[in-house]
C-alpha cells in the first residue's frame, strides 16, 4: 500500500488547476444508462472512484472507454443490458447507488446492492427509495439488495428532505428517474449542490425537461426518450477548497485555476473571517494568508452552506489559527474521525457531540498517521504541510479516490511530498 511522506513547514505558493468534480462526474456517468446514443464526457478526473463507476457500468452493459487522445470518457449502452449492481462493487463506492433511478426508468428493473458501511457515519438511502416509490416504482429491500421495478414511471410531487436536509445523490437518483416518467414531477427540498446542477444541465442536453435547476424545487416534464450528449464536467470545488485551505494554513499565496467563485462562497467568507485575503481572478480563486490566522466558528450545511466535505481540512487549518474555533457538523454528526489523528500531531481539538472545539494556535509536529476516509486523509495532508518535520500519511488509497495527482500538484506549489510503498 502507498503512503505519502510530507515534510512540512513550507509556505505553499503558485498556481494549481482544479480537476473535474468527482461528485458531479459519478452521477453524470450513471445518466448514460438513460441515453439512446453515445455520451461524451470531458474533464472527468482520473480517480479510483471513476474507475469503480466505470466497472459498475460495464457490469450493467454500458461500454465505457477513456479516449487516449482527448482524455474524454465515452459511454454507450450495449446489449445485453443487465440490471444487477453487485455488492462486490457497491461496497467500495456509495455513488454507485445512483444507477437505481436510471435502471428502473430506462430498463424497467433494477437489483442494486445497498452500499457498504461508511467511515463518516450512518448513510441511509430511505429518501432515494421514497422518491422512487413516489414515481410509482415497486421497491423492495431483501438480502441486502434493493429490487426496483416499474413498466413506466409516472410523474409525482414529492418532498425529499430528511432530518439533515436535502440529499445530494438522492436528488440525482430520483431526478434521473423522473426525466423519463410520464407527466410532471415536482421534487421539493431538492439538493442545490453544484454537482446536482451539473447533472441536471447534462440531462437537459440529452433532451430532458427540467426547470428550477439550482433551486430547492425541481420541476420535471417527462419525455419518452433521451439522446446521447456531450458535456464538460464542472471543476471540483472540494479539491479547489482543499488547496485553498492548505495554502491558508501554511501562510501561503496560491491561485486555484478553474475554481468557480460562486461554488466556493462559504469557504471564501470563512477564509476572509480568518484573516486571509481572497480574490476572484476570472478563472481562478487566489488566497493570500498571513503567518497566523484567526479562529472562526463554522457550521456545515447543505449548499450554499459550508460543505461537510471541507470540514476536516478546515479543522486542520484552524488547529494552527489563533483562538478557539467551534466546528459544528449538521450533515454527518459523527464525521470527526480526523480529530484523534490531528491531536496526535499536536492539535488541541475536543469533540463535543456533533461539534469539535479547536484550541489554537498549536505547533503541529510530524507523525505517522492514517485516516479512515477521503476528506479525513486530506485533512492530515493539510496538517502535515504545516507541521514541523516529517509526516507519513498511510492508506493513500483514500486520497486516490478523490484527488487527482495530489502529490504532483502540491509539489508544484513548493511542498515537499513523495509517495512511497509501504508493506
Ligand atoms: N440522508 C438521509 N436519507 C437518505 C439520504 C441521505 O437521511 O436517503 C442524510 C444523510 O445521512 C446525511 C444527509 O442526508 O445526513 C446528506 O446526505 P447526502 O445524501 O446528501 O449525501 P450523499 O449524496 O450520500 C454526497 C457526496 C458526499 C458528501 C455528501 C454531502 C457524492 C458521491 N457524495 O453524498 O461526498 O459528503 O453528499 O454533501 O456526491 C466525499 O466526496 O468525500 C463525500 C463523502
Amino acid at each position: 500500500m502507498d503512503a505519502l511522506v510530507v515534510t512540512g513547514g513550507r509556505r505553499l505558493k503558485g498556481r494549481v488547476r482544479a480537476s473535474g468534480a468527482k461528485n458531479a462526474a459519478l452521477p453524470i456517468m450513471a445518466a448514460a444508462i438513460l441515453a439512446d446514443g453515445p455520451v461524451r464526457l470531458k474533464n472527468v478526473p482520473n480517480l479510483a472512484d471513476i474507475r469503480t463507476m466505470s466497472r459498475l457500468l460495464r457490469e450493467l452493459g454500458v461500454r465505457v472507454e477513456r479516449e487516449e487522445k482527448s482524455g474524454d470518457l465515452v459511454l454507450q449502452n450495449e446489449r445485453p443490458a443487465r440490471v444487477v449492481a453487485p455488492y462486490s462493487i457497491m461496497r467500495t463506492m456509495r455513488a454507485g447507488f445512483c444507477v437505481l433511478g436510471p435502471l428502473v426508468a430506462r430498463r424497467g428493473r433494477a437489483e442494486v446492492s445497498l452500499p457498504g458501511g461508511c467511515a463518516i457515519g450512518d448513510r441511509p438511502v430511505d429518501l432515494h427509495l421514497k422518491g422512487m416509490r413516489a414515481l410509482g416504482a415497486k421497491v423492495e429491500v431483501k438480502h441486502g439488495y434493493v429490487f426496483g421495478s416499474c413498466r413506466r414511471l409516472r410523474g409525482a410531487e414529492m418532498y425529499l428532505g430528511g432530518p439533515f436536509g436535502s440529499t445530494v445523490t438522492g436528488t440525482a437518483n430520483v431526478l434521473m428517474a423522473a426525466v423519463l416518467a410520464r407527466g410532471t414531477t415536482v421534487i421539493d427540498c431538492a439538493a442545490c449542490e453544484p454537482e446536482v446542477q451539473d447533472l441536471a444541465r447534462m440531462l437537459v442536453k440529452m433532451g430532458a425537461g427540467i426547470r428550477g435547476i439550482g433551486s430547492p424545487r425541481l420541476l420535471v416534464e417527462g419525455v419518452d426518450r433521451l439522446s446521447g450528449a456531450e458535456h464538460a464536467v464542472i471543476p471540483d470545488r472540494i479539491e479547489a477548497g482543499t488547496f485553498l485551505l492548505a495554502a491558508a494554513a501554511t501562510g501561503g499565496d496560491v491561485a486555484v485555476e478553474g475554481a468557480r467563485w460562486n461554488d466556493l462562497f462559504a469557504l471564501v467568507h470563512l477564509l476572509r473571517e480568518a484573516g486571509a485575503e481572497v480574490e476572484h481572478l476570472g478563472d481562478a480563486v487566489r488566497v493570500r494568508a498571513p503567518r497566523r490566522l484567526r479562529s472562526v466558528d463554522v457550521t456545515t450545511l447543505p449548499f450554499p452552506g459550508f460543505p461537510t466535505d471541507l470540514q476536516a481540512q478546515t479543522a486542520a487549518m484552524l488547529a494552527v489559527a489563533d483562538g478557539i474555533s467551534v466546528i459544528t457538523e449538521k450533515i454527518y454528526p459523527d464525521r470527526f474521525m480526523h480529530v484523534a489523528e490531528l491531536n496526535r500531531m499536536g492539535a488541541a481539538i475536543r469533540k463535543e457531540g456533533p461539534a469539535a472545539v479547536v484550541h489554537g494556535p498549536r505547533r503541529l509536529s510530524g507523525a505517522p498517521v492514517m485516516a479512515s476516509d477521503l476528506r479525513a486523509s486530506a485533512a492530515l495532508v493539510v496538517a502535515a504541510l504545516v507541521a514541523e518535520g516529517r509526516t507519513t500519511v498511510s492508506r493513500v488509497y483514500h486520497l486516490d479516490r478523490g484527488y487527482e495527482r495530489l502529490e504532483q500538484k502540491l509539489k508544484r506549489l513548493g511542498a515537499r511530498v513523495r509517495r512511497i510503498k509501504e508493506s
